[in-house]
């Protein structure tokens, strides 16, 4: 069920109608609920209940605070992909012992603070990696657990910039160096190798290229057993994806029946050929958790017709949500007061110097100036790919909570954007 819906005549989040929440914080600003947040959380933690598994919640989809706290208290771990995000961690309250640090480029102080934090596991994708990371657990005297990112060549069929797992892409470890790749690791005396991992790509609907992957992941965990490395962990990565409503779209699979096909093939393949063997089961999911429980709240400033196109210039732009220009993506747009009366065909967009700066094309909309419009689903890849550009402060973030609007994040103060930078003099 949307958490985000009409009541008398008005869009609200949960109880609370969205104009109150212009009214307050102004506009743009992303509005979250709580309840779709545990919701969503909840699908992967009940289809986990009573096995041993762990949620790394992939905080780069939305980081803030609340968010990570929230979550953590849920019993969530976390998926890094930088130092700064392990800072957001522990500043949440998160526990860096179920914390997985993924990322193409660790430098050497990420890796230190990682260390230093004593986190759960680094996913390493390169040999590069493995050495520089055993020569800094040896600076510090310690051992570095690692899951090697393997690139099972899966394709998701998803957009080309957010799928990872074919070999045209700079993720992972080649699935055919893999092996030769484990063996390095092991070698090495300051790692400790305790899993495998992968993440195909972002936005799948189907789960058919995840259970496909988990096969490729199962198969080296077998050769490896053979060469005496046994793995503690198998982290099959995020991926799922979720409804953005374009007409003709197809609902993803819902988290639990993925889940459950995915637990019944590990749990077959331990009872049959790792002789019920224990292994932690990790996942990685960011989209499904946090997409639909949130929208970006923005108000029209112009109505400008044109011969070709209509514009509505709203107050949100590419930088508060970069995912249309970016990758074409299709976000749904709710009038948050629906007008009776003629729709025309507009093209919604902001007011920074590019033709790119647009959030959702030709579509049906009844509005005046000053109407408040919802970008539907935009809690994931909203916030966190958020710039400054054209010296625009960042949007305010709040969270409802019932019939309660808690301020996340203040909107960014334009003088604190240059308050960093200085003249010559
Ligand atoms: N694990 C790793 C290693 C990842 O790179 C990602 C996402 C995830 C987990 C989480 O994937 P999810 O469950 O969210 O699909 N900005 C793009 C999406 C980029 C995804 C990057 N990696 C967008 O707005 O569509």
């Amino acid at each position: 069920m949307s958490h985000f819906s009409i009541q008398n005549g008005v869009l609200h989040a949960d109880s609370v109608a969205l104009p109150a929440i212009a009214d307050t914080y102004g506009t743009p600003t992303y509005v979250y609920s709580k309840t779709a947040l545990m919701q969503n959380f909840g699908a992967y933690a009940d289809a986990c209940a009573g096995r041993d598994a762990l949620v790394c919640y992939a905080m780069k989809a939305n980081s803030n605070l609340a968010i990570l706290d929230l979550l953590a208290r849920e019993g969530a771990g976390f998926d890094i992909v930088s130092g700064g995000e392990l800072l957001r961690v522990i500043a949440a309250g998160g526990d860096p012992g179920k914390t997985i640090f993924s990322g193409v480029g660790k430098t050497v102080d990420e890796m230190k603070l990682a260390l230093e934090k004593n986190i759960l596991c680094f996913n390493v994708e390169s040999i590069p990696e493995l050495h520089r990371l055993n020569e800094v657990a040896a600076g510090m005297d310690k051992r570095a657990r690692v899951s090697l990112r393997v690139n099972p060549n899966v394709d998701a069929k998803t957009h080309p910039y957010i799928a990872t797992g074919l070999k045209a892409n700079k993720f992972g470890v080649a699935f055919d160096d893999a092996l030769e790749t484990y063996r390095a690791a092991a070698a090495l005396s300051h790692l400790d190798v305790v899993g495998i991992d992968c993440h195909i790509g972002s936005q799948l609907l189907d789960d058919s290229p995840l259970l496909e992957a988990l096969d490729k992941l199962i198969e080296l965990i077998d050769a490896l057993g053979k060469e005496g490395i046994d793995l503690h962990h198998l982290d099959i990565g995020g991926g799922l994806g979720v409804n953005y409503g374009a007409e003709g779209d197809k609902p993803p699979v819902p988290v639990g029946e993925y889940l459950g096909r995915l637990f019944k093939r590990i749990d077959a393949w331990r009872a049959d050929k790792y002789d019920g063997r224990p292994i932690k089961v990790i996942f990685e999911p960011g989209r499904s958790i946090v997409a639909d429980t949130g929208v970006l709240l923005t108000k029209i400033e112009f109505l400008k017709p044109g011969a070709e196109k209509n514009f509505a210039i709203v107050d949100a732009a590419m930088n508060d949500l970069m995912r249309p220009t970016l990758y074409q993506a299709w976000m749904g747009v709710q009038p948050v007061t629906p007008r009776a009366g003629e729709q025309l065909a507009y093209d919604v967009v902001g007011p920074i110097c590019e033709s790119g700066d647009w959030l959702a094309r030709e579509r049906a909309l009844a509005v005046e100036p000053g109407d408040l419009l919802a970008i539907m689903t935009a809690g994931a890849y909203g916030m966190t790919m958020a710039s400054n550009y054209n010296t625009r402060g960042r949007a305010a973030e709040v969270m409802v909570d019932g019939d309660q609007v808690h301020l996340i994040r203040q909107r960014e103060n334009p003088a604190d954007l240059f308050s960093l930078e200085s003249t010559l003099s």
